[in-house]
């Protein structure tokens, strides 16, 4: 057997997962199952995104997974990657051409327009979290189903627009203890663009650089010009070196309003790295764009392509809203990876605050206590408290030593003895001292230990 494929199948064993060659339906390549224990950490990254949205004013929006191709086609673009290679599209059953959403900001445009939100307030500020589907190459962080937090505003033409998403971006990262950079730069708008991009081929004209580009750029050289900055064949990026910078080509507008995205970044001290190759990969862009990168701890770049591993990424996009059919809008976005973010966490082993819920665990013994033991359990959950159980079993050793394993604070335990003394058997999980209480005065009595036990906790630090 070769040795790869031995060692995937050692690391599987060791990760307690069967090899996906032994399993007669296993999951596809590139998706992942998020179990139990990664579950916690989706929880944390789901509450920061969308706790962090609301404060700055964005409201929730879904839409479906599934649309038109068309969609995608004229709005991502026919020839970027995700369209032209990377979409799940296919025909439906009344020979519909569909696709898989690749991204969320097609289908946000498409809701502005179709749902008349031009009527409402301006600016339209929406967030959107759910699945996204690309037929990419799997690789750690790069997976073929995966999960984005995006974020739009429509019908704000303003730097600070721009600046709010950035600021959000970073707010989100550094309060999950997530160090990072954000790449920024300008691409103008066609007109300036149209220009730089006439520079930027006589550059590649001159003495037989075409000749010495990768077999991709030299396509790009016809069909997309700017993409032949953010190469990743290292004799791109050695020709690239000299390039013309775009930012030196932008039109009064366009180099004020960039200047003034720069000014308030600084203002809220935001490190930024202006980055003259960063053009982005998607079509509808203009002006700002911008990435999120991981910075590694030893402060270099040990990461290798720094760029493929980016934690989010955006832009403004003020054409879009036209070239779909609405009204002119201008707008702007950033859309960020779940996986890579929560793989972050774990890669860091950033730790997690403790779940300092007050669980309170119903344990009972025999049949009669059982059916009371049920009914407490249901009285209390509608008082409000955390109540756990596990009824289906008889022993109060697997009922005790669960209470433990939810962190259960008290135990109340029901037994024969209990049920005719109108009594329960309090046990306080962490010392393990029982006493017996009134049943009748179960409430009030858990209220009062409770906030005295709150008063004394403290929560970790350092934690996320
Ligand atoms: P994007 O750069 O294509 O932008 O994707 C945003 C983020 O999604 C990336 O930075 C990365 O964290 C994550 N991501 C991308 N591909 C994968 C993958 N195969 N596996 C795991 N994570 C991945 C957009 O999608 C734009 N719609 C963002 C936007 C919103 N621009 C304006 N508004």
């Amino acid at each position: 057997m070769p040795r790869r494929k031995k060692m995937k199948i050692e690391e599987a064993k060791a990760g307690g997962e069967r090899p996906r060659g032994q399993l007669k339906y296993p999951r596809l390549r590139g998706m992942k199952d998020i179990l139990f224990d990664e579950y916690k950490y989706w929880d944390l990254v789901y509450k920061k995104a969308t706790e962090l949205a609301r404060v700055y004013g964005f409201k929730r929006i879904e839409t479906p997974i599934l649309e038109r191709l068309e969609l995608y086609e004229r709005a991502t673009g026919k020839s970027t990657d995700i369209v032209s290679k990377e979409m799940y599209s296919f025909v439906d059953k009344n020979g519909e051409k569909v696709a898989l959403r690749p991204e969320a900001t097609p289908g946000l445009v498409r809701t502005y327009i179709e749902h008349g939100m031009l009527n409402l307030p301006q600016p339209v500020k929406m967030f959107w979290l759910g699945p996204v589907f690309r037929h990419d190459k799997p690789q750690a962080g790069r997976y073929r189903q995966f999960n984005q937090f995006d974020l739009e505003i429509f019908g704000d033409a303003t730097p600070i627009a721009d600046v709010i998403l950035i600021l959000v971006a970073y707010n989100f990262f550094r309060e999950l203890q997530i160090a990072v950079q954000i790449q920024i730069n300008s691409i103008g708008c066609k007109e300036c663009r149209e220009q730089y991009i006439e520079k930027l081929l006589n550059f590649y004209k001159e003495r037989g650089k075409r000749a010495k580009l990768c077999y991709d750029c030299k396509k790009r050289l016809v069909k997309n010009p700017l993409r032949l900055l953010d190469c990743k064949e290292e004799v791109c990026i050695k020709l690239r070196e000299d390039a013309p910078q775009i930012v030196d080509s932008l039109c009064d507008s366009c180099r004020d309003h960039f200047i003034k995205v720069l000014e308030y970044l600084d203002e809220l001290e935001i490190p930024y790295n202006l980055n003259p190759y960063l053009v982005r990969g998607l079509d509808y862009y203009n002006r700002t764009v911008f990435e999120v990168w991981p910075v590694e701890e030893d402060g270099e770049k040990s990461r290798e392509n720094r760029a493929q591993s980016a934690l989010g990424g955006g832009g403004r996009y003020d054409n879009l809203m036209e070239y779909m059919g609405g009204r002119e809008t201008p707008a702007c976005g950033f859309g960020l990876g779940i996986e890579r973010t929560v793989l972050l966490i774990r890669e860091k082993n950033i730790p997690l605050k403790k779940d300092d819920e007050d669980y309170i665990f119903i344990a009972q013994l025999g049949e009669q206590a059982r059916r009371k033991a049920m009914n407490l359990f249901e009285e209390m959950r509608r008082s409000g408290f955390k109540v756990r159980q596990l009824f289906t079993k008889d022993s109060l050793k697997a009922q005790l030593e669960e209470a433990d394993r939810v962190g259960a604070k008290y135990s109340l335990i029901l037994g024969q003895k209990e049920l005719m003394d109108g009594t329960i058997l309090l046990r306080d999980m962490e010392s393990g001292i029982q006493e017996v209480i009134d049943y009748k005065k179960i409430n009030a009595d858990m209220e009062k230990r409770l906030s005295e036990k709150n008063k004394q906790t403290k929560n970790g630090e350092n934690s996320v």
